[in-house]
């Protein structure tokens, strides 16, 4: 079990606007973001996520939660994964109650399937220190024995049935191929082993390299498991945070051999990506470990293309002081065979001096385009537009349009800048929003929803309860959580009722925007609202009290006296 009080904190700090947006990108219109709702089928945008509500709302499929939802329905993970996903990412560390251990979260066996991957990379690491071959290679390649160690350097001797342990998660873990008839073998063989650690440290995959340079493929990768998903993952990301307390800049490069060698060489910073372009995501999680990314590349024209791909994945994440620049290594090297040959002073020089995001971006574009002519012109702006509109900060946005007035030798202009995409956009008509009837009930829980510090002050009407008054319970039971706690916020708030039969209906009618004329009497809505309920009480009351007298039902005590206090109050 997960405190309340822990899940409270999570929903408070993190950021949905961030959450959603590195998965499905969102744009700013108004106050909320927008994109297609990634739920179901459609053209426009109809699926909104607050900021200020911090949760989100499709006002098509009426698909509605907040940033754990979120984590569960689209990236498909269970209650407690996402939270772990969410505390992981600001550095949280996830308290259970009464010691218990965290629930499992995942299908039988991937707690097993952890251990024997540990065991597995244990023997790979024995094998090594047995394996003068390897040892060879290794020490050719200059790697050190503490080195070896920080990353768990290992060697996959050569026979087809090394590894010993239970077959079956062997093969769901990739450890192990299928065979169509016959026994499964070792997927590893006579290979340096580097293992593949999540973000805490957990082995969850190997990459293994051949030693024998008539063995192919160079690198062969665990396939997707459940508890490897290549395209989340990145090398060296434990090893780095476990090295070093403060990190200045991040080398992301192409290959484990270049973190490996890197950090040999002193420079522990650098992470990998496993064989795959670097997406969006991987960025993100980058991006919040450090400010400044140093992505590199070989000098080569597959090494541009890769970069051309980083410089995408950055875009939607540069925020303020976020920093990317790409670093090209002279033809023919990579970081590690730099690193080896010049040392780390000379690499970091290089780095030193890498392209800023800008400077990549209209080197390329200019390559392309001859800004001499008048078309040469039209096209530049032609082929930033898409990059352009894809920048969430507005001073880069300047940084860029300052660039493009050097490169074109003129002001940026209106015509310009609808080029661009830019023009100054007309506040758009939201999607459509279904008439709402805004019942004073309603309405209050709206507010009070948006803004839970309305109801702190207010004495909580229970009577409300026999008043007549549909839907008034569910406001009652909101103002009694504010009570309870008056830091609530909505998507906290919103949060007790997961998996109450209300849950929608109070998801909907937060994201509502009802008619409001001015945002500073929100105070005196929601007493207005409490007014009229008040009212509308009072007459079901009068009437059923009315009623009694008029059968000649005899009255209780009690009514007798709500009925003077009724009627005399009325007069
Ligand atoms: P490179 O081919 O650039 O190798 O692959 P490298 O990093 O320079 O390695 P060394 O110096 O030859 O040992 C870069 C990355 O691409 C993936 C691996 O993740 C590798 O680290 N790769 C490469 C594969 O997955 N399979 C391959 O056959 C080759
Ligand atoms: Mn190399």
């Amino acid at each position: 079990m997960i405190p309340r009080a822990f899940i409270d904190t999570l929903l408070n700090r993190i950021d949905i606007v961030e959450v959603i947006d590195s998965r499905v990108p969102l744009k700013k219109k108004g106050r909320d973001y927008w994109a297609c709702c990634p739920f179901h089928g459609e053209k426009t945008p109809s699926f909104s996520v607050s900021s200020s509500k911090q949760f989100y709302h499709c006002f098509g499929c009426q698909k509605s939660g907040n940033a754990v939802g979120f984590l569960m329905d689209y990236d498909h993970m269970e209650f407690v994964e996402a939270i772990e996903h969410l505390a992981q990412s600001l550095g949280l560390e996830v308290p259970y109650e009464q010691g218990s251990a965290p629930a499992r979260i995942k299908p039988d066996g991937i707690d097993e399937m952890y251990t024997l991957l540990e065991r597995c990379a244990g023997f790979y690491q024995a094998e090594l220190k047995k394996s003068e071959l390897a040892v060879e290679y290794l020490k050719g390649r200059g790697i050190g024995g503490r080195t070896a160690k920080t990353f768990g350097l290992g060697y996959a001797p050569q026979g087809w049935n090394s590894l010993e342990g239970n077959a079956k998660l062997l093969l769901e873990s990739g450890m192990l191929v299928a065979k169509e008839s016959g026994k499964p073998y070792d997927r590893f063989r006579h290979r340096l082993m580097f293992p593949i650690r999540d973000r805490r440290g957990r082995t969850i995959a190997f990459g293994g390299r051949v030693i024998d340079p008539e063995d192919n493929p160079k690198y062969l990768n665990s396939p997707e498991s459940p508890l490897f998903h290549k395209g989340e993952e990145i090398y060296g990301l434990y090893e780095m945070k476990q090295a070093v307390a403060s990190i200045e800049r991040i080398y992301v490069t192409e290959g484990y051999m270049d973190v490996v060698a890197l950090a040999e060489h002193g420079v522990e910073t650098a992470v990998a990506t496993l064989g795959t372009a670097i997406n969006n995501r991987q960025v993100e999680t980058l991006f919040r470990v450090c400010k400044t990314l140093v992505f590199c590349f070989d000098g080569d024209a597959a090494g541009e293309k890769a970069a051309w791909r980083a410089l995408e994945a950055c875009l939607p994440s540069l925020k303020e002081g976020r920093l990317a620049r790409f670093l090209f290594l002279p033809e023919g090297q990579d970081p590690d065979s730099y690193v080896g040959e010049h040392g780390k002073q000379a690499f970091e020089s290089l780095a030193d001096a890498a392209s800023t995001l800008t400077e990549f971006l209209f080197a390329r574009l200019t390559a392309e385009c001859n800004v001499k002519t008048i078309e040469g012109r039209a096209q530049l702006l032609d082929r930033l537009r898409p990059y352009f509109g894809q920048i969430p900060l507005q001073s880069l946005k300047d940084q860029i349009l300052a660039e493009v007035e050097q490169r074109l030798g003129q002001r940026v202009d209106g015509r310009m800048l609808r080029l661009l995409g830019a023009e100054p956009v007309r506040e758009q008509a939201r999607p459509h929003q279904p008439e709402h009837h805004w019942t004073p009930t309603r309405l209050a829980i709206n507010l009070l929803l948006k803004h839970p510090a309305l109801g702190r002050e207010t004495a909580i009407p229970h009577e409300f309860a026999d008043g007549g008054i549909p839907g008034v319970e569910l406001l009652l039971r909101i103002l009694d959580i504010v009570h309870d706690e008056p830091e609530i916020g909505t998507a906290a708030l919103l949060d007790r009722f997961r998996d109450d039969e209300h849950e929608g209906h109070l998801y909907k009618l937060a994201a509502m925007e009802p008619q409001v004329d001015d945002e500073a009497s929100l105070e005196r809505m929601f007493a207005d609202c409490l007014q009229r309920l008040r009212n509308q009480y009072i007459k079901h009351r009068q009437k059923l009290l009315i009623g009694k007298l008029q059968s000649g039902e005899p009255l209780s005590d009690e009514e007798k006296l709500e009925h003077k206090k009724l009627f005399t109050k009325q007069a």
